[in-house]
């Protein structure tokens, strides 16, 4: 099975002092950062974008290897992902996760000023984020039912399987919200097909809830109040490092 990933989510850092929040969380065990954005539309909050990546990018030495360490995993909440590929990229991401919600909705009706760009699908998503130089996700909500992405997985281009799937245990848009062991099973649905599918869960992951989202079987853990809310937020990566390799 894949290696344990801890990414922190830096939507619970200091952002008046994110680079250094970023260093620091690297240099107290996490593996990625997770890194979220959002546009006000697709979910019901703002973050920020592409130009506050750059700025933080030269806090974090880039990963050696495909999903290594320092692996910038940008989780995009936003209502056109096909748009922000390139700038993403150039700012310093890795791995591109869109919304599934997002790219079957994303038509031309809704960017009038460039049809070719805003028309797309998840399949042609993950070719052009691949095509783009990164390796790409693909996230569902949790109104989401995980069958649609069996066709996607089942894909037998290549280029078109996404190199993560992340699953919601929250209702996207903000941190510190109550953990949905409901979206569970989605999980394990993934994994009992995939074995070495990269499994991500995002929202309210903590010492508590951990163990039941390592046992159905997701192998990268976000946290964001977690671990930045934390007084020790080394010990707090390393049980939710240590809870999904046992
Ligand atoms: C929620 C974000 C999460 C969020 C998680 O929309 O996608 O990444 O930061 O925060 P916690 O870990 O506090 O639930
Ligand atoms: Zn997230």
């Amino acid at each position: 099975s894949p290696p344990a990933v801890v990414a922190p989510s830096i939507l619970s850092a200091d952002f008046g002092a994110l680079g250094a929040a970023c260093s620091d969380t690297i240099e107290q065990g996490a593996t990625w950062l997770h890194i979220d954005i959002m546009d006000g539309h697709f979910v019901p909050n703002m973050t920020f974008g592409a130009p506050v990546v750059t700025k933080i990018r030269p806090h974090v030495q880039r990963p050696s290897a495909a999903r290594g360490k320092g692996t910038f995993d940008c989780h995009m909440m936003i209502a056109e992902p096909k748009k922000w590929v390139r700038d993403f990229q150039k700012a310093g991401c890795d791995l591109y996760c869109f919304h599934y919600e997002a790219a079957i909705t994303s038509t031309a009706a809704e960017n009038p000023v460039d049809h070719s760009e805003a028309r797309t699908n998840p399949k042609e998503m993950i070719r052009y984020v691949h095509d783009n130089g990164m390796l790409a996700g693909i996230a569902i909500k949790p109104e989401t039912s995980v069958d649609v992405l069996w066709d996607i997985l089942e894909n037998p281009k290549q280029e078109e399987i996404p190199d993560m799937v992340l699953v919601m245990t929250v209702h996207p848009g903000f941190g510190g919200q109550k953990f949905m062991a409901s979206e569970l099973p989605k999980v394990k649905a993934l994994r009992e097909r995939y074995p070495e599918l990269y499994i991500e869960v995002d929202g309210g992951l903590n010492e508590e809830t951990i163990d039941q989202a390592a046992e159905a079987g997701a192998n990268v853990i976000v946290a964001g109040s977690a671990v930045f809310g934390a007084k020790d937020p080394a010990t707090v990566i390393k049980v939710l490092q240590e809870s999904v390799e046992k």
